[in-house]
């Protein structure tokens, strides 16, 4: 099996399942028009983030790591009239183009991207009145993911949904030895996971068009 094969049948689902989308297909080219890096999750991985907000009457979203904008779309998109989704990302051109690009999509009014190191603005959040999110979504720089966990856990609730993308690094997650700081921080992270009683927790690596990855899904089962 070959990174041909998980390409085409990416594609394959991708074109049965996932509905064309101006707004979102625009967002692609807008970002990519302005050299942002194509890491943004596949069609099929926003389509699953959307199906997620919707089968868990999601109203009040989180998440770290805007990039263009194009998960946060996904997820607007599925949120109710009365939704908000708060959105972290701390490079200004990216932010200005997420900015642009979920105006596009008609979702300015639920979303609020907001400028700046997560790790000085999520303690921030808490005395805004913000928490808790009903689902959190992290994807931004993946040392620091066991620090964003900890302040997911901080701002939930029982029933919060925790996804965290990006677990797998093409299986380097099993390298003990590694030394990369991102599969540094997901190992640290999946140890938090597995030691974690206030969670219920499971991962699934994924292939496609983004390559051999994988996110992990956490639900918030206990009083913090
Ligand atoms: N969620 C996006 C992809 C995010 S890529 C999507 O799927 O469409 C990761 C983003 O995290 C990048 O835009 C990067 O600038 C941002 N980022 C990196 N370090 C950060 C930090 N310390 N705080 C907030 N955002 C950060
Ligand atoms: C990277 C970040 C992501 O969010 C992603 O989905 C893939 C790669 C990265 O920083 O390399
Ligand atoms: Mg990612």
């Amino acid at each position: 099996m070959t990174n041909d094969t998980w390409n085409a049948v990416d594609r394959y689902f991708t074109d049965l399942l996932v509905q064309a989308d101006p707004a979102l297909e625009a967002a692609m080219e807008a970002s990519e028009a302005a050299g942002l890096p194509g890491i943004s999750v596949s069609p099929c991985m926003g389509k699953l983030l959307h199906l997620l907000t919707r089968m868990h009457r999601v109203r009040t979203i989180l998440e770290i790591g805007t990039l263009g904008g194009y998960s946060t779309i996904w997820m607007a998109r599925a949120l109710p009239a009365d939704g908000r989704l708060l959105t972290l990302e701390a490079d200004p051109k990216h932010a200005e183009i997420a900015r642009s690009n979920i105006a596009r999509a008609g979702v300015s009014h639920l979303v609020d991207v907001r400028l700046g190191p997560a790790i000085e603005t999520l303690p921030r959040l808490e005395g805004e009145g913000a928490s808790p999110f009903d689902m959190i979504f992290i994807d931004a720089d993946k040392p620091s993911t066991p620090e964003y966990f900890g302040w997911a856990l901080q701002l939930s609730r029982p029933g919060s949904l925790i996804i965290v993308d990006n677990v797998v690094r093409s299986g380097a997650i099993v390298d003990q030895t590694s030394r990369d700081a991102s599969v540094q921080g997901m190992r640290r992270f999946a140890a938090m996971l597995a030691s974690e009683p206030r969670v219920s927790a499971t991962a699934i690596q994924t292939v496609g068009g983004k390559g051999y990855d994988g996110f992990a899904l956490a639900l918030v089962s206990s009083r913090l």
